[in-house]
């Protein structure tokens, strides 16, 4: 994966200059103005047939994402060239690409992040079957979801239908919740995207999924031998590439992977339980 180097010698005007209820002052527009500037994308283009990088220059200005700038080069010169966004705001998952070398979403990846005195690169995820340009075919992760055993909460703690839980546990799922299914994280695993075990590692995405339930202080769904012998949890070997690039801040790894490859362990090669389990006639 390729790491990205401090921009050299592009600068911009601190976009929150000025007041924010105040039109910029005529010295701002015209600092922004000067500060635009020509810069060249490679952009991925074609389809499952063939696909190549093709270079387009468009003019990049102050608070512009990657997305905008797809835009502009739609606009200016390919209308035909596909990507797929919705939000525009980081929350709906859509415009996952990889810029750089590096899985990000185009939405959020402001051009002042980047360099751009060399071209930009802009591609596709590599995990997931090409459609055109920089649009893949996701719905594999949705089959996959389907697989995962739903929510089995336990019977009412109170007579009125209503259940008592400790804060610690309703705040340790918290934070799973907070996926928007940019599959960024399956894009970067070696597993799927170099490997190619689609069809029996169900990926960082879905760990953080199934911990979401496992770990719900209501939930008594035993997902366990699925993780194991189904879900391909042993293929990861804890590398931390997904975490680094979730949008999210979701630490995948360490609070979603570990504890439930703690699971598999404790239920399969822990000696007391299997002890336990004799004594028990399981
Ligand atoms: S930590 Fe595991 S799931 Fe995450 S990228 Fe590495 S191998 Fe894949
Ligand atoms: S865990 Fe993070 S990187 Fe993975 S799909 Fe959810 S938001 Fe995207
Ligand atoms: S367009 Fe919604 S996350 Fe980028």
């Amino acid at each position: 994966m390729a790491t990205e180097s401090a921009p050299k010698s592009y600068t911009i005007p601190d976009a929150t200059e000025g007041k924010p209820d105040q039109p910029l002052s005529q010295s701002a527009v015209s600092q922004s103005s000067r500060s635009a500037r020509d810069v060249t994308f490679r952009v991925w283009r074609g389809d499952s047939s063939g696909a190549k990088f093709e270079e387009f220059t468009t003019k990049v200005t102050v608070g512009m994402v990657v997305l905008d700038a797809i835009h502009q080069i739609q606009a200016e010169s390919a209308p035909d060239l596909a990507c797929r966004w919705n939000c525009k705001a980081g929350k709906c998952g859509s415009c996952s690409a990889e810029i750089n070398g590096k899985p990000r979403l185009m939405c959020m990846t402001r051009m002042d992040e980047l360099p751009l005195d060399q071209p930009v690169t802009v591609e596709p995820m590599k995990a997931f079957p090409l459609i055109k340009d920089l649009v893949t075919d996701v719905s594999w992760n949705f089959e996959v979801k389907k697989r995962i055993k739903p929510f089995k909460p336990r019977k009412p703690d109170a007579p009125d239908g209503t259940w008592r839980m400790q804060q610690a546990d309703v705040d340790r799922v918290q934070e799973f919740r907070k996926c928007i299914e940019c599959f960024l994280c399956q894009d970067v695993c070696h597993v799927l995207r170099d490997h190619h075990k689609h069809d029996e590692f169900i990926g960082p995405r879905f760990f953080v999924y199934s911990a979401a339930l496992e770990m719900h202080p209501l939930d008594t769904e035993d997902r366990v031998p699925d993780l194991k012998h189904r879900n391909g949890i042993g293929y990861c070997n804890i590398t931390k590439c997904c975490t680094k690039v979730c949008p999210e801040h979701i630490t995948i790894t360490d609070n979603a992977i570990i504890p439930l490859k703690e699971r598999v362990v404790d239920e399969y090669y822990d000696p007391l339980t299997k002890l336990f389990k004799i004594f028990k006639g399981k």
